[in-house]
């Protein structure tokens, strides 16, 4: 078994001299392939007898370790020389025109997020965010979904394998709700902000994404009733869609986080076989909301008798459908430049309350 040793010692020279990814490859091949020394070395510890194998199968596995971790190193070696060879010699000239028509476009989802914020800053609306990747708190509990609420099985969540370093459960954000107890414990009452941002759930179909947008809208202030959540809802639709004859029909539903909640459905017209906002020929559903359930602005760190509040959701991605006219969701993520050449924005094309979304009093 000397020659295990000479073998070893050998291969480690061959691969240090290696210049090239091939040539190391090659090495590998020689040694740790299917035909290779280390391989066939480790085939012959099926014959031994247990004594054998007890002394030979160490060594014959160290063997392999050292052969296969100095190639792990001379490949890293080899192709950060590579890259810094093409670093030193490739250059981009920054001094070029840029082309005559510009080639990028805003989203549509980006825009629609713009025309949000245009239209609920002229109501006093202040923009909030959260982190997508949430816990369990924020996401379920502090909203009125204890561990055992069946609501959490309908959010098809993505959970993480592991807890974070306080045990919590952590997750991907199912809707932008947290937001609300995020900012009611940082900001404290009066209140009024939306959140626009993703949000994932397990799904997937042509109008089902597992990562897509909503915008969450809170108010919390004293005296605050549904007659203002409706105010607000129908000056944002109208504003929104840039339409004065939109309808809405408030149906009784239930969220977890809202007392009472209401389901939000506008009214719309045919008009040569296809929808069109505004009317009431028929109706689509379009958000979910509510008064803010007591124990939710509790859990937000204030007294239920002194603030109350209302909230809605609404999916962003289905709001800029309705505007603009795309029939497929999953088109929204796939990245095709056509589609975004098609439907997306002029950067320069901001949307302003005089310009484009105007909100009509
Ligand atoms: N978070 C709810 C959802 O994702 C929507 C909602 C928000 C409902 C706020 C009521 C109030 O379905």
């Amino acid at each position: 078994m000397q020659e295990l040793e000479a073998q070893q010692a050998e291969t480690l020279g061959q691969i240090n001299a290696a210049e090239t990814a091939e040539a190391v490859e090659a090495i590998r091949v020689a040694a740790l392939g299917k035909q290779g020394w280390v391989s066939a070395l480790l085939k012959t510890l099926g014959g031994m007898t247990p004594e054998q194998r007890q002394s030979e199968g160490p060594r014959i596995h160290a063997a392999r370790e050292a052969v296969t971790a100095a190639i792990a190193e001379r490949k890293d070696a080899l192709e950060s020389a590579a890259l810094e060879a093409r670093l030193a010699a490739e250059k981009i000239d920054l001094t070029l025109p840029a082309p005559e028509a510009p080639k990028g476009s805003v989203h549509p989802v980006s825009q629609v997020m713009d025309e949000l914020a245009e239209i609920f800053a002229d109501m006093g609306f202040a923009v909030a965010s959260g982190p997508e990747i949430e816990d369990d708190w924020h996401n379920f509990t502090a909203l009125n979904m204890p561990e055992t609420h069946p609501a959490r099985a309908m959010h098809d969540t993505f959970y993480f394998p592991d807890r974070d370093a306080e045990g919590r459960e952590m997750l991907l954000r199912t809707h932008t709700s947290p937001v609300q107890i995020r900012t009611m414990l940082s900001q404290g009452a009066p209140l009024r902000i939306i959140a626009p941002g993703r949000v994932y759930r397990s799904d997937s179909d042509a109008t089902h994404t597992p990562m897509f947008h909503q915008v969450e809208g809170l108010v919390i202030d004293k005296g605050i009733h549904l007659g203002h959540l409706k105010w607000t809802l129908e000056t944002f639709l109208k504003a929104f869609f840039e339409r004065d004859d939109i309808v809405l029909r408030l149906r009784p539903s239930y969220f977890p986080f809202t007392e009472p909640s209401v389901e939000v459905d506008v009214g719309y017209t045919l008009v040569g076989g296809k929808r069109v906002l505004g009317g009431t020929e028929g109706w689509m559903e379009l958000l979910g909301s509510g008064m803010v359930n007591r124990r939710v602005i509790e859990m937000g760190g204030l007294d239920p008798d002194e603030w109350q509040g209302f909230a809605f959701g609404v999916g962003v991605d289905r709001l800029a459908m309705l505007k603009y006219g795309m029939d497929d969701l999953r088109a929204f993520f796939d990245g095709d430049a056509r589609w975004l050449q098609h439907y997306g924005f002029n950067a320069l094309d901001v949307p302003t309350l005089s310009g484009g979304v105007g909100v009509r009093a």
